[in-house]
């Protein structure tokens, strides 16, 4: 049997790496959009997608009136906390570019945890994921996916109640099925800080049972790039990587 594949890793200059990711998300919605008139595109939360937004909500190329917009995980907080995911690409994206609300899927952080989870569970049951948008905290957890509860995300169940080492401690994820399910995963990571856990994610990218989730989140029948900054490409082997200047 052959190996399988393992992602794409593109790496970019600190000071390209919002631009070229804001590029190489809005070429995959206009790519759905194109081939289904749709794009269901699923947002990270976390610092490192923030500018990210930013940068793609002055994209005028992007035919963001016929996007759907999902959350790969929520923390179990009202809808204008600050620690809202939500909140954050509520500012820095649906809100710029004028997001109608029937465009918006947002997982109910304020609802009991288990209810939130059924209502998601129909948003999820409309269609397939398009483009899943993710970040790696420095334990190698993704969505709110955490290795301490690893096997957690392995659950048939589509969404699912985790628990967070560091706060807020509930969380609602998309499990790990689901989010592989997607067209497209990508994976955005930046930072010196994130360079040596990075580099052990990757080394499990081809483990059966990989214990980071970062490592987990493998698409089915899709697209698996990795989007870095040089520092926290750093200690990659310079054979995984396509280097891209500035
Ligand atoms: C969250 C996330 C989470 C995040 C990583 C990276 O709700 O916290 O969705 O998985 O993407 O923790 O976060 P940073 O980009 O802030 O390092």
């Amino acid at each position: 049997m052959a190996e399988a594949a393992g992602p794409t890793i593109a790496v970019h200059g600190a000071s390209d790496f919002v631009g070229a990711a804001a590029d190489a998300i809005a070429d995959r919605v206009r790519r759905c959009v194109d081939a289904r008139g749709t794009g269901r595109l699923v947002l990270a939360g976390g610092g490192t997608p923030k500018p990210i937004y930013a940068a793609l909500s002055q994209r005028s190329d992007v035919p963001w009136s016929d996007v759907e917009f999902l959350w790969g995980d929520e923390r179990c907080v009202g809808p204008d906390d600050p620690q809202s995911n939500y909140r954050m690409a509520h500012q820095a994206l649906l809100r710029p570019i004028g997001a109608r609300p029937e465009q918006v899927f947002r997982i109910a952080g304020e609802k009991a945890p288990e209810q939130a989870c059924a209502d998601y569970q129909q948003v999820l049951s409309r269609g397939r994921l398009d483009i899943v948008l993710l970040g790696m905290g420095g334990d190698g957890h993704t969505a709110s996916l955490f290795p301490s509860d690893a096997a957690s995300g392995r659950t048939d169940a589509p969404v699912l109640v985790t628990h967070s080492p560091k706060p807020p401690p509930v969380r609602i994820s998309l499990s790990l099925p689901t989010l592989c399910t997607a067209r497209y995963v990508v994976m955005l990571v930046s930072g010196a800080a994130k360079a040596e856990r990075i580099s052990e994610v990757w080394a499990e990218t081809r483990a059966e049972t990989p214990q980071y989730p970062a490592a987990a989140v493998r698409p089915d029948d899709g697209e698996w790039l990795w989007l870095l900054d040089g520092a926290a490409a750093a200690r990659l082997p310079s054979n995984t990587k396509n280097e891209q200047t500035p």
